[in-house]
């Protein structure tokens, strides 16, 4: 993997968790998106939803087009918004246009998350029948209703009961922001894996609200105290194939963060390999860093791994203050590593 010390050749990253939104806005973030990542699950909570494979089959080729220009050879993996009206039919429909998961979101509890699922039980038979036709459950897991910061934890016993009664679904935890989840997820059956963020990796509670207010890094689930981000770092550099990249890139245009009731969402697709890059280098974990991004989300989900591969160089950049009106991870930061 590594060459004379100032570069480095990567497979061509996978993002198992990004947002592109839709309408005008969409192209520039897929453009964002498919400089770093040659495929990316594609979330459904879109206004409106992704619930039909009509919907989803247009969503698709919208994004194609749009990432076209730099990679004509990007592939969306694309998901629906779980909820307890589908039919096999409809799950067999939306496989058919290139879905390959079902995302769960808990009614309430992050972005466009209102029409979410307040009974846990009444989509038990489209889960079964989910895990009959082989789709993945991506899970949001926070329980609405509890303290912010317990929200997550408190959501463990829902992926442990997925997870019992459903032996055969693969379920992704996503975006682990807790040591609990990150526990929970090692001790559960290998059907069961989990996401870690880069923003995740790198911040605490204090680099929100810490000193000042940065509603750039404000995002669901909240990061949390030193110890959780410890326990996520320490399973994103150890190797253990339960744990891989979802970057959870989700652009919200400056003004939609800085305001009276901002929106949750940090956008980081137009950094997020160099900053893995020197987050993993600076952990003495490079050689873990080919399979945390293009190899064990891949495995998990029945992919091929790639076969492309990325260049990345020691040389110094820095990062702009804004990128298609959003205000990036990193903005205005010097960072060590660049894409080639
Ligand atoms: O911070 C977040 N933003 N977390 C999510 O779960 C959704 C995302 C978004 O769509 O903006
Ligand atoms: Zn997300």
């Amino acid at each position: 993997m590594n060459t004379p010390n100032s570069e480095i050749v990567l497979p061509l990253p996978d993002d198992f968790h990004a947002h592109l939104r839709q309408g005008e806005l969409m192209p520039g973030y897929v453009r964002d998106l498919v400089s770093q990542f040659g495929r990316a699950i594609i979330m459904p909570n879109t206004v409106p939803a992704m619930t039909s494979a009509a919907a989803i089959a247009d969503y698709k080729k919208q994004i194609l087009e749009a990432a076209a220009p730099v990679r004509p050879d990007f592939e969306p993996l694309m998901t629906f918004k779980l909820n307890p009206n589908y039919t096999e039919q409809d799950l067999k429909d939306m496989m058919a246009v290139g879905v390959v998961a079902g995302k769960y979101y808990p009614a309430g509890v992050t972005t466009n998350s209102a029409d979410g699922i307040s009974d846990f039980e009444a989509v038990f038979p489209v889960v079964a029948m989910m895990e009959k036709l082989g789709l993945v459950l991506c899970v949001h897991g926070e329980e609405p209703g509890e303290f912010c910061l317990d929200r997550e934890p408190a959501f463990i016993k829902r992926v442990e009961t997925l997870a019992e009664k459903f032996p055969k679904l693969r379920i992704v935890f996503e975006h682990l922001s807790s040591a609990k989840s990150v526990e929970a997820v090692k001790r559960l059956p290998a059907n069961v894996a989990a996401t870690f963020t880069v923003h995740h990796l790198m911040m605490t509670l204090d680099d929100i609200v810490g000193d000042a207010l940065r509603p750039h890094h404000f995002c669901k689930p909240l990061p949390k105290r030193p110890e959780d981000r410890k326990a996520i770092r320490e399973a994103a550099f150890s190797g253990n194939p339960k744990f891989f990249l979802g970057t959870d890139s989700a652009p919200h245009q400056q003004g939609k963060k800085e305001c009276p009731c901002g929106a949750a969402g940090v956008y980081s697709a137009p950094v997020a390999i160099p900053l893995l890059v020197q987050e993993f280098e600076r952990a003495g974990a490079l050689d873990k860093l080919p399979n945390f991004i293009a190899g064990f989300g891949a495995d998990f989900y029945g992919l091929p791994r790639t076969t492309k591969q990325i260049k990345v160089v020691k040389e110094k950049w820095t990062v702009p203050a804004i990128v298609n009106g959003v205000v990036p991870l990193a903005a205005g930061q010097t960072l060590e590593w660049k894409l080639k």
